[in-house]
């Protein structure tokens, strides 16, 4: 393939990658933004194989890679259930952290890299081979910690060690001192000492940064690492020379970041804050207490109470959360929406932006059971219709409906935007026990006079409902 054909090759995986993200920040269009997304890379992947800077010598290597890669992907992304798509996330970061690091090394070693560069030229790839590995390293690293606190194999409680800070500066500037000396250095060995070292800091400060977030920040923390592998990516983009990585690599560095933005507004983080660490357990027991304990008795409801409840209602705003996904239950909730719109009720959903474990968790779920869109509302759309509705019904969520987020300022989820959902006449809460939900702090909405708890499985009480209102 000449070089030209692979540049404008390249040009059109770029824009196909653009529309991929339009089209993804949509429901109705991400199926549409996917296939965008996978032509993309189809193309970009054919170009670089079969393009100008690879030889015919080395394309059984990179065929033999891909199909390595290519087999443990499927079978990572046919294996992994909706609720792990978290840490499978966190896992390929870890992959583009690595791979950048490691063409860094790669591109230092091998002399045909800098080869008739000026000395300009040749500090400012060094630059680039310095930062690539430096932001790989933190990268893979941090996202490794990433996996293990999501998969439960390393505990959520944040890890303060004394004087983290400081740690965290010392280990800045030794990489800075470090980075002078490997720009400075006479010789290829000489340079690999200085790179060696800031390896091993960068790896330290991935796993100190992100043992230092609690467990309730975590979807902050994933986004955050998807934009540090797209810097990653656009770094080995200019170690390689190649604009498509550097496009790509910065798209999907920006989007992380804005996501990240997003994410920390709707739990009303601050970003600082997140990257400082320190908040939230691991999820679930012990609750985190606020000042204002949430007393009082709880008044459970059965499923053909609820039924009746739902049957006679006019407005029904229903929220699901992540105890929705674990019981598999959005095709019970989607039956039961049929069965009451049949029947007159206006049903909407509520859905909050980080119910579940990842962004748009709620709304993949509901799409697959194909609830119509025009009735899943964002959390700002439908907040001020509480008021007016006669029930709002709770499936598996906690911490997204917790009203301590505005009622009290010593909540460790104070001043998180939450679904109001006990402004409607009555609010059923559908879960198994009194357990805490993923920020481990108590929810006073349980013993609220106009609260029902329906104990039991989701999908199991759902199913219970769904009967009791046919019959
Ligand atoms: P949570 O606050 O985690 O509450 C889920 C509730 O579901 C639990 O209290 C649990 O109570 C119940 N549950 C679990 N399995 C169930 C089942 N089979 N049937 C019925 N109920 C079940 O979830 P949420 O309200 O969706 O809030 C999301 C939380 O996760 C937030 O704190 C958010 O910050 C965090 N988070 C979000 C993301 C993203 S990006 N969405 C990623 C990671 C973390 P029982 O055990 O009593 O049943």
């Amino acid at each position: 393939m000449s070089a030209s054909l692979a540049t404008v090759s390249y040009i059109g995986a770029t824009i196909l990658f653009i529309l991929s993200l339009g089209g993804l920040s949509n429901p109705e269009t991400s199926r549409r933004g996917n296939v965008y997304g996978m032509i993309g890379m189809t193309i970009a992947v054919l170009a670089t194989i079969f393009g100008p800077r690879v030889s015919m010598a080395g394309i059984p290597w990179i065929i033999g890679a891909m199909a390595v890669g290519g087999t443990v992907g499927l079978y990572a992304a046919r294996k992994v259930q909706m609720t792990q798509m978290p840490e499978l996330v966190a896992m390929m970061h870890s992959l583009v952290g690595l791979a950048a690091a490691l063409v860094g090394f790669a591109n230092y070693i091998d002399p045909a890299a800098a080869f008739q560069l000026s000395s300009a030229e040749k500090s400012i790839h060094e630059i680039e081979i310095y930062l690539g590995i430096l932001i790989g390293a933190v990268t893979f690293s941090g996202s490794i910690i990433a996996f293990g606190k999501l998969a439960g194999k390393i505990g959520g409680k944040p890890l303060l060690l004394p004087g983290r800070h400081m740690l965290n500066l010392i280990g800045l500037l030794v990489v800075i001192f470090f980075g002078w000396q490997f720009l400075h250095s006479e010789s290829v060995s000489a340079g690999m000492v200085g790179l060696t070292v800031m390896t091993i800091i960068a790896l330290l400060f991935g796993i100190h940064m992100v043992m230092a977030i609690g467990g309730a920040d975590m979807p902050v923390v994933v986004s955050m690492l998807n934009s540090y592998s797209g810097w990653a990516a656009a770094a080995t983009g200019f170690m390689l020379n190649n604009d498509l990585l550097i496009v790509t690599g910065a798209l999907v560095g920006s989007s992380g970041a804005i996501l990240s933005y997003i994410m920390c507004r709707a739990m009303n983080r601050n970003f600082i804050s997140v990257i400082a660490g320190g908040f939230g357990t691991g999820g679930g027991t012990p609750a985190a207490k606020g000042d204002a304990q949430p007393a009082g008795e709880t008044v459970s409801i059965t499923s053909a109470e609820t039924a009746e409840l739902l049957r006679e209602a006019k407005n029904v705003i229903i929220v699901p959360g992540y105890g929705m996904a674990v019981a598999q239950a959005q095709h019970t909730v989607y039956e039961i929406t049929k069965c009451l719109r049949e029947k007159g009720v206006n049903v909407r959903f509520g859905i909050h932006p980080v119910a579940g474990r990842m962004p748009g968790h709620m709304n993949v779920l509901l799409a697959e059971a194909k609830v119509p869109y025009d009735i899943v509302m964002e959390m700002d759309e439908i907040n001020a219709d509480f008021p007016d509705t006669d029930v709002s019904m709770v499936i598996g969520a906690n911490d997204i409906v917790n009203p301590a987020a505005q009622e009290d300022p010593g909540s460790p989820i104070a001043g998180m935007p939450v679904l109001e959902v006990w402004k409607a006449k009555t609010s059923i809460v559908m879960k198994r026990s009194m357990a805490t939900g993923y920020a481990g702090v108590d929810n006073p909405l349980f013993y609220k006079e106009n609260n029902r708890m329906l104990f039991g499985d989701a999908k199991k009480m759902l199913d219970e409902v769904l009967i009791a209102l046919k019959t």
